[in-house]
């Protein structure tokens, strides 16, 4: 840390002299051994190797003769916990607990010796070998340790063997849950099978799913990376790339490999599962090669001072580190500040003691040199943060001799001796309360503990560790309290492909399942909304009735739409339909007016008011394609429009025969006149009404109803435009078709017909209209087939006005315009041919060429 020693000193001079417990007066200054009743092994990373060990050939061969701080912070730790727990006297009255700690230099040829020393019989402190050691009472009671995965696992299927407790405050990885093979194994650690876990919610927080993951390449390293990507793959997160560092072997090239690796795959997270040690190598190279990202850290060094320490490590970007929960142990500092100075109170007075390199019992020669100036050892944030650990390990193994021993607060019943498979029964058992904090293990001997997540700020004063969040079966983050050290301080990316829209699909590519190309759903099919770690590789067909759209999440119902009255083209059509009623009503009026005049008889009387009512109906019938249709109006739309029609045309189709009779039979006209106009009209409107009310009923019995339709259709749209079905097309057809013969027979009748002189001529009125009336249809009939649902009818409803208006205004404009301009003419005499077969007489005015016959 940046403080100063001094600064730090004086600040923990200040800060002891108000609350001292009294019994610090009294400890002792041997660091690493303490007499006691009872014992407990410590086993702590004191020492760093120094040594070469592929040079090893003997068995003590193995120098450690660096001090390791980390480890030395830590067994004061546990000197300060047994002091604690010997000067209080309340777990265990009258009871004096001793240590005995040995350095483990994290190497397996170092730790054997120790373990072997706790293990020999405490009666005469020799290892024999027995067929039977259910009596075997060992020099020491319980081991606190070691640190680290590797070690553990070189000793604790040993001291399983004796079922010798174990507490570790260090070791993380999953396999020693396996009470199988590691049956006497404790931890106050949270296992690595939670930190995976944690990390790979993080990673979902924040939709981090291409990541690299690095461990160092021992026990440790390998689980962690390994459990990681086992849960990674089964969370949809990929793991663009995996590397371990050695341990054993110079690690700086594979590093270099490693980190260009990383490098190429664009991961911008990577997880370090690694030691310390191999962090600050693997660290070291990233600041040099100037990589920047988001680094998640294992417990094992994200707080470690060997990494905080690296100079320039503020430019590899946000560091996120998890933490194990643990409190602060209060007089730890203040104990040690006691201690040290103490030690070199007694450094004054005596000499100073031979200094034996190597010797297990004197695991630190030069710890006889410490001064409060070395206070830093405890202050460390790391240990700081992890000697509760120590401290709760320690505690769980007094709370299980208090139990075993049957203390109460004053004495405890003295056994004759404590094996330790009886003390190990005892401590599955335990469960204490420790500042505040309920400790118990589980069966696997796992502590209820949990982790804190904490980001490295790098304040004025120096690096600080801010918490960002906590994990106990849940992840809790708050993630405004991210700072990100990115070049916008935005949220960094790190997936290989962006998401999917909605309404797309996932199609993989390659090797990883996160790298993919998105695919649109087609319409009639949608993507199941789905949680981040399902994703669909399929678009899922819509139910029966009901459709999508192309890239849709969902199916709906179809919506359809009808000419409502409230559209503009509605709108536009009542108009025209009311004008155009209008103006034949006015049409009405004038043939009403003149009902007795010669033309009005001539052109049929009543009959052709009749017609004119007959296409009024027809136009008012229109309105019917207005509005939301249903089953009633669908069933009298056409029928009732060709009714209508049916009677004009029939009429008009009479009088044009008559014509055609007058013209062709000029001699038989005279007499038979009257009989077609009279009763011939009539039957032939009546047989013409009936055929069309035969095809009608034919069409409403034979073509589905609205409903009946609807139901039968097939749903491929989400929308579409509602229309009255035209089923069966084939009587649609017939019933136009009736109607467009009249019209056709009308003309066929009459445009032959010669004028005749000096009279009104009624017949090329006819042969207009009908021609424009069937001219009107042909276009139609094209028209209306290539069209959609929508633009049919408005199509259908012009038509029929067009047609209708087209019959009026040529059939009758020239007889109105002859009954108002010309009412002089509008004599029996300009009409007597027409009117009575007669042929009008040549000396009227001018000679005629052309006559017709007489009556
Ligand atoms: C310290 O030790 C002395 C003698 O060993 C004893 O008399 C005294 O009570 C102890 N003080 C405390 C606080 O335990
Ligand atoms: C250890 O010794 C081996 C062979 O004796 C040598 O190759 C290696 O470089 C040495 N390692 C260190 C760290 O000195
Ligand atoms: C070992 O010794 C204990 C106590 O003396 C005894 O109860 C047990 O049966 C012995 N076990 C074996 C396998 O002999
Ligand atoms: C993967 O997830 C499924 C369900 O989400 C679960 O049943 C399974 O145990 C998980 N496998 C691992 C290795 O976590
Ligand atoms: C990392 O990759 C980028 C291109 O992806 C390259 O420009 C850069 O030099 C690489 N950095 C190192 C240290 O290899
Ligand atoms: C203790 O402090 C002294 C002086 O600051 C320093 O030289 C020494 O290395 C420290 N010892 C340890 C074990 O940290
Ligand atoms: C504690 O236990 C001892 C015997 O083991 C007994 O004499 C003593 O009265 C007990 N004290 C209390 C407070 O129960
Ligand atoms: C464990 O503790 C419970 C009460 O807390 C007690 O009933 C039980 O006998 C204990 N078991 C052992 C093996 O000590
Ligand atoms: C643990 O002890 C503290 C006081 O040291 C007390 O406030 C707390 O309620 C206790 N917790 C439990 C679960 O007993
Ligand atoms: C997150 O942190 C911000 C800033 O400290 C605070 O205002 C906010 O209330 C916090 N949100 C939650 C859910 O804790």
């Amino acid at each position: 840390m940046a403080v100063s020693p001094t600064l730090l000193v004086l600040f923990w001079i200040f800060k002891l002299t108000s609350a001292t417990p009294a019994w610090f007066q009294n400890i002792s200054t041997s660091l690493f051994n303490l007499p006691g009743d009872i014992k407990l092994g410590g086993l702590f990373p004191l020492n760093r190797l120094t040594s070469n060990l592929s040079q090893r050939t003997e068995p003590d061969q193995i120098i450690c003769d660096r001090i390791d701080t980390y480890g030395l912070g830590m067994a004061i730790a546990m000197k300060y916990t047994v002091d604690e727990i010997n000067a209080n006297q309340i777990l265990l009255p009258g009871i004096q607990l001793g240590y005995e700690i040995y350095d483990t230099c994290r190497q397996s040829a170092v730790i054997v010796r120790p373990t072997i020393s706790y293990l020999t019989a405490k009666s005469n402190n020799l290892l024999s070998v027995e067929c039977n050691y259910t009596n075997y009472e060992t020099s020491i009671s319980a081991v606190i340790g070691p640190y680290g995965s590797e070690m553990v696992s070189v000793i604790a299927k040993l001291l399983g063997f004796f079922l010798m407790p174990q507490i570790s405050y260090g070791a993380t990885s999953e396999k020693f849950s396996d009470k199988v093979l590691y049956p006497s194994f404790f931890r106050t650690v949270p296992s690595d099978k939670w930190q995976v876990e944690a990390m790979v919610l993080l990673l979902e927080e924040f939709n981090w799913n291409w990541v690299a993951v690095v461990g160092s390449d021992e026990a440790y390293g390998q689980r962690g990376v390994q459990d990681f990507s086992k849960l990674a793959a089964n969370k949809s997160i990929c793991v663009a790339y995996q590397g371990l560092i050695p341990v054993y072997t110079d690690p700086e090239p594979m590093v270099k490999t490693i980190l260009s690796n990383i490098n190429s795959t664009k991961a911008s997270v990577v997880i370090v599962f690694s030691l310390s040690n191999q962090a600050e190598i693997f660290f070291k190279e990233v600041i040099r090669m100037k990589l920047k990202g988001v680094w998640i850290s294992s417990t094992s060094w994200g707080i470690h001072n060997q990494v905080t320490s690296l100079p320039n490590i503020q430019s590899v970007g946000t560091i996120l580190a998890f933490t194990d929960v643990t409190q602060n142990v209060d007089l730890l500092d203040a104990y040690t500040h006691a201690l040290l100075t103490k030690l070199s109170e007694e450094r004054a007075d005596s000499p100073p003691p031979a200094q034996i390199s190597g010797n297990p019992s004197n695991p630190c020669p030069n710890c006889w040199k410490l001064s409060p100036a070395n206070i830093s050892l405890v202050t460390a944030p790391v240990v700081q943060r992890s000697a509760f650990s120590v401290y709760a390990a320690i505690y769980s193994v007094a709370q299980a001799l208090h139990n075993l021993l049957q203390c109460n607060s004053t004495a405890c019943k003295k056994p004759v001796k404590i094996y330790p498979w009886k003390l190990l029964e005892a401590l599955k058992n335990i469960s204490l309360n420790l500042s505040g904090t309920q400790i118990e293990f589980d069966a696997s001997g796992n502590p209820n503990v949990g982790y804190n997540l904490v980001e490295w700020v790098w304040t004025e004063s120096g690096l600080d560790f801010k918490d960002i969040g906590s994990f106990n079966e849940k992840l809790e983050i708050n993630k405004s309290l991210f700072t990100w050290h990115t070049e916008n301080s935005e949220v960094p990316q790190s997936t290989c492909s962006a998401a999917c829209g909605e309404g797309q699909v996932h199609r993989v590519k390659g090797f990883h399942s996160c790298c993919f190309d998105c695919i649109d759903c087609l319409p009639g099919t949608y993507q199941i909304s789905s949680s981040y770690c399902l994703w669909d590789i399929q678009c899922t067909p819509c139910p029966p009735r009901q459709w999508s759209l192309a890239r849709s999440s969902r199916c709906t119902d179809p919506i359809y739409d009808y000419l409502s009255w409230d559209t503009p083209e509605a709108l536009l059509l009542t108009l025209a339909i009311v004008l155009v009623v209008l103006f034949m009503g006015s049409v009405v009026v004038v043939f009403v007016n003149h009902r007795e005049t010669v033309l009005v008889t001539a052109s049929g009387g009543t009959l052709s008011i009749v017609v004119l009512l007959g296409l009024m109906g027809a136009c008012l019938s229109l309105l019917l394609f207005l509005g939301q249709p249903g089953d009633t109006v669908c069933r009298l739309q056409l029928p009732l429009i060709s009714a209508f029609q049916t009677v004009p045309l029939s009429i008009i189709m009479s009088i044009s025969l008559q014509i055609f009779f007058v013209s062709e039979f000029p001699n038989l006209a005279a007499s038979y006149l009257h009989v077609l106009r009279g009763p011939g009209t009539w039957l032939l409107l009546l047989t013409c009404c009936a055929v069309q009310a035969g095809i009608c009923g034919w069409f409403v019995q034979d073509g589905p109803s609205l409903s009946e339709y609807l139901a039968d259709r097939r749903v491929d749209f989400v929308r579409s435009f509602l229309a009255c079905p035209v089923l069966p097309f084939s009587g649609f057809a017939l019933m136009q078709g009736f109607i467009a013969a009249m019209a056709l027979m009308s003309f066929m009748c009459t445009f032959m017909a010669t004028k005749p002189l000096h009279q009104y001529n009624l017949a090329r009125d006819i042969t207009f209209s009908s021609l424009i009336y069937c001219v009107i249809w042909v276009t139609f009939i094209p028209i209306y087939i290539g069209l959609g649902e929508k633009l049919r009818s408005i199509v259908y409803v012009s038509f029929i006005l067009a047609s209708d208006l087209g019959l009026v205004a040529v059939y009758y404009i020239p007889k109105c315009y002859f009954l108002l301009k010309t009412p002089e003419l509008n004599t029996a005499d300009h009409f007597c041919t027409f009117l009575e077969g007669l042929q009008p007489t040549p000396a009227q005015e001018e000679p005629q060429t052309q006559t017709e016959s007489e009556q």
